[in-house]
């Protein structure tokens, strides 16, 4: 036996929970880095380091992902026009297989053998996180604190905390529980745990109540090549900045607000807030280019999978065969997702008002019912004794 000590790689928020942790695998005999990734959660981060380090942490990476977030999980996503139970955006759940990935970098490069997370034993975020890293590490072992220690309630985590002068910051705490990056809020618990109480105020972080929204109406047009958001307004951005640019206006308009109450993976409802104000209008800005560029039977099969692959998102199923082999057929599909989408926003609503596109298969001679009509009417009589064939059958025999 070695008495050297143990190293571990914990995914660190600066919250109470993580600085905890902190010293508590600290006193477990662990040499702990503490490992934050920035998805783009807007946090202190030069306070949030030397929180790290003043709970015991004898390393603090702090690792800006912001843009792989984008391109390798957010916009496919936005792509298969996933959500989950048709509502949730899947922010959180997003963020979760990148974390676990920088968490398993982190401990390649330092050799530790584990990695640890701050998420207690009833959420879906624990599931996630150890999920991703049995598949991409299979060889470190994972530790959960919350879920380990005996310290049931928050008022113990803070006496502890107390006890053993642990940098932490009680006064500011929100009643609610939160978890914010680029692609939007989650906000549970607190008043939020009656399902028959509407959401208090003070409960969203991004958006504004629509009736403070201004009085104008905007209008935004987004330029998408390959599904992909590339322009606002004409102005190429890259994706980070599409969003955040985004996110600002549409925030300010009330836009992007979900209330459900949402079945979790570990067999509980709960009760659920987002706020996903570039994520609302950004899907909505897709669908309506898909509609005009995608055949039916794909555009119909596509939300199929959409449904599907949102399920993935939400089970902690990232990177599995079955979600890469969707991607594939997702990039097939969007092809001819090229074009432009103009979307108005008002208070509190948001609405698609056009859309164009070089791959359009609108055929407006086709469509019309002015003078310039070109759709053959005779043909409709034989299309409908055709494929109405078998239900005459059917109507014959009177049941
Ligand atoms: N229910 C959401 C999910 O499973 C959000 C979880 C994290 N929420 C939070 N407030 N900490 O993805």
């Amino acid at each position: 036996m070695t008495n050297r000590r143990k190293r571990i790689v914990l995914a660190y928020s600066g919250g109470l929970d993580t600085t905890v942790a902190v010293r508590w695998l600290k006193g477990r005999g662990y040499d702990v880095i503490a490992y934050l990734a920035d998805v783009g959660q807007e946090s202190d981060f030069t306070k949030i380091r030397q929180r790290a380090k003043k709970a015991g942490a004898c390393e603090v990476i702090i690792d800006d992902l912001k843009r792989v977030f984008v391109d390798d999980f957010i916009f496919p996503a936005l792509k298969a026009g996933a959500a989950y139970e048709n509502k949730y955006l899947l922010a959180t759940a997003l963020s979760r297989p990148l974390i676990a990935m920088g968490l398993v970098n982190a401990a390649k490069k330092s050799g530790a053998q584990y990695v640890a997370h701050g998420c207690t034993g009833k959420g879906n975020d624990q599931v996630r996180f150890e999920l991703s890293v049995k598949m991409l590490a299979p060889h470190l072992s994972v530790i959960a604190p919350v879920r380990e220690w005996e310290l049931v309630s928050r008022d113990q985590e803070i006496r502890y905390a107390k006890t053993h002068r642990l940098p932490i910051d009680v006064t500011k705490k929100s009643p609610y529980s939160l978890d914010k990056n680029l692609w939007g809020v989650s906000i549970e618990a607190g008043a939020l745990e009656d399902p028959w109480h509407e959401v208090p105020r003070d409960a969203y972080q991004l958006t504004r109540d629509s009736h403070k929204a201004p009085s104008k109406a905007a209008v935004m047009e987004i330029y998408f090549k390959k599904g992909i958001p590339k322009r606002l307004n004409g102005n190429g951005l890259d994706g980070v900045k599409l969003i955040e640019k985004l996110n600002s206006v549409a925030s300010k308009y009330g836009i992007g607000r979900a209330d459900l109450v949402e079945n979790r993976l570990v067999g509980i409802k709960s009760r659920e807030i987002y706020e996903a104000p570039a994520a609302t209008v950004l899907y909505s800005a897709h669908e309506a280019l898909e509609n005009l560029v995608l055949d039916r039977e794909t555009f119909h099969f596509k939300n199929g999978i959409a449904a599907k692959y949102g399920e993935l998102v939400y089970y902690g199923l990232w990177y599995t065969p079955l979600k890469k082999a969707l991607d594939k057929f997702i990039d097939e599909t969007q092809k001819r997702v090229t074009g432009y989408v103009k979307v108005k926003l008002e208070r509190g609503a948001l609405s698609v008002i056009g859309r164009r596109s070089d791959y359009s298969l609108y055929n407006k001679e086709l469509a019309t019912y002015g003078d310039d009509d070109i759709f053959d009417q005779s043909l409709a009589k034989g299309f409908i004794d055709l494929w109405g064939m078998p239900y005459t059958a059917i109507g014959k025999k009177g049941k």
